[in-house]
């Protein structure tokens, strides 16, 4: 990553606020403009870039989608985004400097002549806004929707300027078209050029794992299997699919969440510590863990479907009942998983994972589970109470770190009970947490690409749920299996049960 090079606060609790040099001037272009990420995440995330004066001196953007729609038009649009989903207050002047280089391209991606005037857009804006030819083009598209455009970018790429291009996930639908999308676009540019988005891995506190660990001298020595029982991540979401029956149905659990954000969640918990924090060094280490995953058996691996119940307190249709979802349809909404990492840190130490749609809320957490004190000397009973230590990461909500010990209650005798040491994001730092577009845009203008997943990670990836997804083929589950509002699926508490260990009291 880049060093730190100016600050613009001085309040050292606003660390959050750090900036490191501004980017380049340049040109972004969205791919997918009409869609829910424009207007949900990205263009929020830009704005909030823009009240902060993070972006380039000199920049545009281009909204590009199928849909008719004036520039005008798509700027009142993009304006009400903004003022419903950005973290910050909406303030006139920070969007109007925005909207000043605010631009909308019809473009049917089948059709050239789209392409031609969006050439002719983006080298008009370059003289208007003095952008230099630089260009980011972020592609909010399905994955069938890339080649095209890539072929066509490629024809009309000028002589000028650098270019980056930000894909988002999912990156192909198995290994071998994940494969084929990557040797279409090595044809045209180079992996440097290239940044695949994990949005988990903009996410603070995903990268405050790494600083967790890294930074701090006293747990990498304990890292490891001889002092680490097993390890729990969870990726829960109180939602269902809100109205992305058409996507969520091609791709289920495990291509949605399993294959991209918790295998990242896996690889920095396991990997080694890089030799330092550039992109290749960073996503070695990564890669050698996604390639040490050994590749569970069947029963290793439970799959669910929600079915109707109730989600903090309102009645949910069940999947089978969700707009556009076919009645009888086999896709999963809930994976859980027990993985082991093949090397000598880790090698017989679970990583018990699991993912779903509709549990009972939203948590993601990282818990490593500590082995039991080897001989409690205190009186009998009096350690009855206490579990093992267990470092536990707030991925979200409530961002922190918290560290359960076990203390001793007051009083005669030595009774012993399990209590929390509490790092919270809110109490230790005053800024909000930047939302995880807002650092990958920024790192991808700037060039870095550290928090970005390379083409053999993908693969890995890939590989790993092909072959889940290969033995899924030979049986049906009874769907639906588990309640809207539960943790799941009994199949997925058993997992553990017959390791004689339980997942993490909620
Ligand atoms: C997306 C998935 O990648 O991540 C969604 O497609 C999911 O289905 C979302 O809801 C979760 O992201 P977050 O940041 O809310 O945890």
């Amino acid at each position: 990553m880049i060093d730190v090079i100016e600050e613009v606060e001085v309040n050292p609790l606003v660390e959050g606020l750090r900036v490191r040099r501004r980017p380049d001037p340049c040109l972004l272009v969205i791919f997918g403009a009409s869609g829910d990420l424009t207007s949900k995440k990205l263009m929020p995330a830009l704005y909030s870039l823009a009240f902060r004066g993070l972006l380039p001196e000199r920049f545009g953007i281009v909204g590009a989608a199928r849909s008719e729609e004036t520039d005008d038009a798509f700027r009142e649009r993009m304006k009400q985004a903004v003022s419903e989903h950005a973290r910050d207050p909406f303030k006139q002047e920070v969007w109007d400097e925005l909207a000043k280089g605010l631009r909308y391209v019809t473009l049917d991606f089948a059709d050239e002549h789209g392409e031609d005037t969006l050439r002719d857009t983006l080298n008009e804006l370059d003289k208007e806004l003095g952008t230099l030819g630089n260009r980011v083009y972020y592609f909010a598209v399905p994955p069938s929707a890339i080649g095209t455009l890539i072929d066509e970018i490629a024809k009309r790429r000028g002589a000028q300027g650098w270019l980056r291009l930000i894909i988002e996930k999912p990156f192909g639908h198995d290994l071998t078209s994940a494969r084929a999308l990557t040797a279409e676009i090595q044809e045209h540019f180079s992996e440097s050029e290239v940044f695949r988005i994990d949005h988990y891995l903009g996410k603070e506190t995903v990268q405050n794992m790494l600083a967790l660990r890294f930074a701090n001298g006293i747990f990498e020595p304990i890292w490891n299997r001889q002092f680490i029982d097993h390890v729990q991540i969870t990726v829960a979401e109180s939602i269902g699919i809100e109205g992305r029956a058409g996507y969520y149905e091609q791709a289920g659990a495990i291509r949605d969440i399993f294959q991209n954000h918790l295998l990242q969640l896996v690889a920095v918990t396991a990997m080694e510590p890089p030799v330092d924090f550039s992109a290749d060094s960073v996503r070695n280490e990564k890669v050698k863990v996604l390639k040490a995953i050994h590749t569970p058996g069947p029963k290793h691996v439970v799959r669910g479907q929600y079915g109707r119940g109730f989600v903090e307190g309102e009645e949910v249709v069940a999947y089978r009942e969700e707009d556009g979802v076919a009645p009888g349809t086999m896709t999963e909404t809930f994976v859980a998983a027990k993985l082991y990492v093949d090397n000598w840190r880790w090698a017989d130490t679970p990583f018990y994972v699991r993912m779903g749609k509709r549990l009972a809320r939203r948590e993601t957490t990282i818990a490593i589970q500590f082995k039991r004190a080897p001989h409690p000397p205190f009186e009998d009973g009096s350690s009855e109470t206490l579990r093992p230590n267990v470092l536990l990461i707030h991925v979200q909500p409530n961002e922190g770190v918290s560290l359960a010990i076990g203390a001793k209650v007051p009083g005669q005798g030595m009774a012993i009970r399990t209590v929390h040491m509490d790092f919270l994001y809110g109490g230790a730092f005053r800024e909000g947490l930047p939302d995880a577009y807002e650092r990958l845009i920024l790192d991808a203008m700037l060039g870095d690409a550290t928090l970005f997943t390379r083409s053999d990670e993908i693969e890995e990836q890939w590989a790993l749920v092909d072959a889940i997804v290969a033995f899924w083929q030979r049986d049906r589950p009874s769907f639906p299996n588990y309640a809207s509002g539960t943790w799941g699926p009994a199949s997925s508490d058993e997992l553990l049960h017959r390791d004689g260990r339980s997942w993490r009291r909620h």
